[in-house]
């Protein structure tokens, strides 16, 4: 006899994370993880370093200095935002909270890998809705809702995909679900949506005590390294996530540099201006090379690759690794003939496109 984890454990494949290495480049650009190539601003290192005093001590549990500032910078109420170490750490707790073995927990086609991971982690049961045009089918997904539904997790904009759902379709989707199913609005790329019938899902969870919204400081901000997400939810939720949580889920320098990003408005708008630029430029010059490159609203592009042949997503990746440029394979979203490219700096940008015009010249049939 040997000690057994709980059903579906061992069904999971272990996430794994966007490669940084290049063997043999003398430059290395990563292009794999849709981290921002700004970094963090001067405010947030300037408190990153300032915390180096303070490793002694535990951090302040309640993250109420971080809270607060989060509030400040979208006009919430603090005690309805729990902090976690990163947001993939409340997007799994929301599961350990709420999932009895058997339940349902829907997601779409190309979902973030993480809702698979905390559906199958708690002996729950991974329903998936077919999308259409690469983009989340709110008919699809009520049309896979039952009786057994607990969660429905929805990236907004979604992972790899880049594509979102404008705030009536989010509505619709929420209308069609039951009071006792939570909708869990997935929104680390909120930042850099520039459409204006998007909504990150603050105006829902203000209105319905069945709707959570999770943000990141690992993307616009440029925090990934230090773990921070949050989550905004009904004060009942909040109330579950504080009682299961870690009760210093988020260390002393993480608070303190997420709670200066956050209120860094400059850091964040040049960001967003870097993004604007630069994602509409790569999809328009990986257009122009003929490859199929989908709308995006995040910080990142999916570009398409042919089936077999000289022109493989496989092909693409290996060419562009040689010369230090590390993109995101997306077999395991199901999408094997494509990869995923983050908006790097204006260098990394016009080395991928001049290297995916090489690639089609000299690799051909
Ligand atoms: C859709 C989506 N949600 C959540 C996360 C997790 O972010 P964090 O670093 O906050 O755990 C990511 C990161 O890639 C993501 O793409």
């Amino acid at each position: 006899m040997t000690p057994t984890p709980k059903p579906g454990i061992l069904d999971i494949s272990p996430y794994v994370g966007g490669r940084a290495t290049a063997p043999g480049a003398s430059k290395v650009h990563k292009l794999s993880s849709n981290e921002t190539p700004l970094g963090p601003g001067p405010a947030a290192r300037a408190a990153f370093e300032a915390a180096a005093k303070d490793l002694a001590i535990y951090p302040e549990g309640g993250a109420t200095v971080l809270r607060r500032a989060i509030a400040a910078a979208h006009g919430l109420n603090a005690d309805r935002i729990v902090c976690g170490n990163g947001s993939d750490e409340l997007l799994t707790l929301l599961a350990n909270c709420y999932l009895n073995p058997g339940d349902e927990v829907l997601f779409s086609q190309h979902g973030f890998l993480i809702y698979r991971i905390a559906t199958l982690a708690n002996s729950a049961v991974p329903v998936v809705a077919p999308e259409k045009n690469l983009c989340t089918d709110v008919d699809a997904v009520l049309a896979a809702v039952t009786p057994k539904t607990r969660i429905v997790y929805l990236a907004n904009p979604n992972n790899p995909t880049g594509t979102y759902l404008p705030v009536e379709e989010v509505r619709r989707l929420h209308a069609g679900l039951s009071p006792a199913t939570l909708l869990v609005i997935d929104a680390a790329y909120a930042e850099y949506v520039r459409r204006n019938d998007y909504e990150s899902g603050i105006e829902l969870v203000t209105q319905f005590d069945n709707v959570v919204m999770t943000r990141t400081f690992s993307k616009i901000h440029g925090l990934a390294g230090l773990r921070v997400g949050w989550a905004f939810c009904p004060a009942a939720v909040a109330d579950v996530l504080n009682r299961v949580r870690g009760p210093f889920n988020v260390s002393v320098p993480a608070q303190a540099a997420a709670a200066a990003a956050i209120a860094d408005r400059a850091h964040v708008e040049t960001a967003q201006a870097h993004n604007d630029k630069w994602l509409s430029w790569l999809t328009e010059n990986i257009r122009a090379l003929g490859l199929r490159v989908d709308d995006s609203v995040g910080n990142f592009v999916l570009i398409h690759f042919a089936k077999d042949g000289a022109h493989t997503a496989a092909k693409a990746d290996a060419f562009l690794t040689a010369r230090g440029l590390i993109l995101r394979g997306v077999a395991n979203y199901g999408l094997p003939d494509c990869l995923r490219l983050t908006v790097g700096t204006e260098e990394a940008n016009r080395l991928v496109v001049a290297a995916l015009a090489d690639f089609l010249r000299e690799n051909k049939p």
